[in-house]
């Protein structure tokens, strides 16, 4: 019997999803496939044998968006072969396309946005008066893409990939307008989750075996700003976290430069669980283009905060995005960001090519670079931060670190995988049972993107 012939969840059907962009979208997918799970569907094995495909899709740059198209027309011919497969769309594009979609796709069945997660139910179960209510629809096609102010205060269902790590929404949407941005576009103004709700399904985690939380939002420390009554900010928000019980390490994604205060540093101080990271996106050395880029600080308002946080917190790793070619960026400017990354020397970088987004305000600034510049510019900031982030993970050998333990590696399948509380992947020998548990481990070999090496002991 085909895999297909098998039934499967109480509707019968099965799910693929299919996810482009950050790890917001990473975690919505999650929160699709909570949905899905629920509504009686399972997770297929591929696309292949999926009665419903979701394209959960990113538009930050619009090489993402080129995936997402040619991954979408090869599902023309998936339609042609089996007319009742349904295809969705998802995400940061849906949200910006809408209808458009349909236009030249016309095998697309529903599109929708990243605050109409819960339109999925009536799609998939038309009791045809709902669907109507909750969806737009035309021609049995639907859309659901309409900005939610209320979203922040749902509880949705969530299936998650791991289970020693979760990630965790305390916010959505952002008020930024970085002049290069689609995200506010995309995901709307900035909303805030209760700090109750954050908190009651971080329990949840715990009881559920979770060791370690990501809590994702656009700007993190502007957590809680237009929440009202007893709520708190976002210092105030990870001192909460911190006394619940069985979560042994926090992390957060994406601090804004210009928000992040002295009082952040000192609660990632004083609060043991919070772990040795910071992800803090400089996309600039230079002040001429962080004003055009509308970022609100200057690089040295930058370089005092990452001085204080290296005076407060012992060998923190610091990470960031940088974004190369931006309109008007001179050779000079471009020499104020190697700088930047010799200076700093950060422990990791992303860094983009400048790209081109519907409806912002880069587009309309002069001086746009040609895609030779930018590609030459972005080899010289790789190959720079190559040989720092080299230097920096050999100094880690010899070390021991406590790795929390994730899994079989997905490289080495002998070999058990994990990371150090300064986000660091480290892969060495050990027992299965030892995944989810903190495990002291010796650094033997520093790599450019892992470090291999030997258990020391389990000590918890
Ligand atoms: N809210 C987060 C993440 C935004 S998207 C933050 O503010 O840091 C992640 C990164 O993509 C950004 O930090 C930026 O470096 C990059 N990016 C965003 N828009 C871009 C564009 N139009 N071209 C190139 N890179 C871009
Ligand atoms: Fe985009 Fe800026 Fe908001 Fe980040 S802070 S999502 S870069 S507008
Ligand atoms: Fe992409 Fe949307 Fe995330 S544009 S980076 S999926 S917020």
């Amino acid at each position: 019997m085909s895999n297909k012939s098998k039934s499967c969840g109480k509707a019968g059907l099965r799910f693929h999803i299919r996810t482009f962009g950050c790890q917001m979208n990473m975690h919505d997918s999650e929160k699709i496939a909570g949905v899905l799970t629920e509504a009686g569907y399972c997770e297929s094995s591929g696309s292949d044998d999926a009665d419903v495909i979701v394209l959960n899709t990113c538009s930050i740059r619009e090489k993402a968006e080129q995936k997402f198209f040619s991954e979408l027309g090869r599902l023309g011919k998936a339609k042609e072969k089996n007319p009742r497969l349904k295809i969705a769309v998802a995400g940061c594009i849906a949200r910006q396309r809408g209808k458009d979609l349909f236009r030249r796709f016309p095998y697309v069945d529903f599109v929708f946005g990243p605050d109409n997660i819960d339109n999925i139910y009536p799609w998939i179960m038309p009791e045809p008066a709902a669907a109507q209510e909750a969806t737009s629809q035309s021609e049995g096609r639907a859309t659901a893409i309409e900005y939610n102010p209320e979203y922040s205060t749902k509880k949705l269902p969530v299936k998650r990939e791991g289970q020693v790590r979760a990630w965790v929404s305390i916010m959505y949407g952002c008020d930024n307008f970085c002049a290069y941005c689609v995200v506010p576009y995309t995901r709307g103004r900035e909303r805030s989750r209760p700090a109750e709700d954050i908190c009651d399904e971080i329990k949840s985690l715990a009881d559920g075996g979770f060791r370690e939380v990501t809590l994702l939002g656009q700007n993190v420390n502007s957590y809680g700003k237009k929440l009202s009554g007893e709520s708190c900010d976002f210092p105030g928000l990870l001192y909460r976290i911190h006394d619940i019980d069985g979560i042994e390490r926090i992390r957060f994604v994406t601090s804004h430069p210009r928000d992040f205060s002295e009082k952040l540093i000192k609660a990632m101080r004083d609060l043991p669980k919070v772990c040795e990271h910071l992800h803090l996106p400089l996309q600039s050395g230079s002040d001429k283009i962080l004003q055009l880029m509308n970022r609100g600080y200057t690089y040295e308002d930058y370089k005092r905060k990452i001085d204080d946080l290296r005076n407060n917190i012992n060998n923190i790793a610091i990470t960031t995005d940088i974004i190369v070619g931006f309109p008007g960026e001179s050779d000079e400017d471009f020499q104020r960001t190697a700088d930047a990354l010799d200076e700093i020397g950060f422990d990791g970088i992303f860094a983009f090519k400048y790209s081109r987004r519907p409806g912002t305000k880069a587009l309309e600034l002069p001086g746009h670079l040609d895609e030779r510049v930018k590609s030459q510019r972005l080899s010289m900031v790789l190959k720079l931060q190559e040989a720092v982030t080299s230097r920096k993970n050999k100094s880690l050998e010899g070390g021991v670190y406590e790795v929390l333990v994730e899994g079989k590696s997905a490289t080495d399948g002998d070999r058990l995988t994990g990371r150090t509380r300064t986000n660091k992947i480290v892969n060495f020998y050990g027992e299965r049972a030892l995944i989810g548990s903190i495990v002291r481990v010796k650094i033997l070999e520093a790599k450019q993107h892992s470090l291999y090496g030997e258990a020391i002991q389990n000590h918890s």
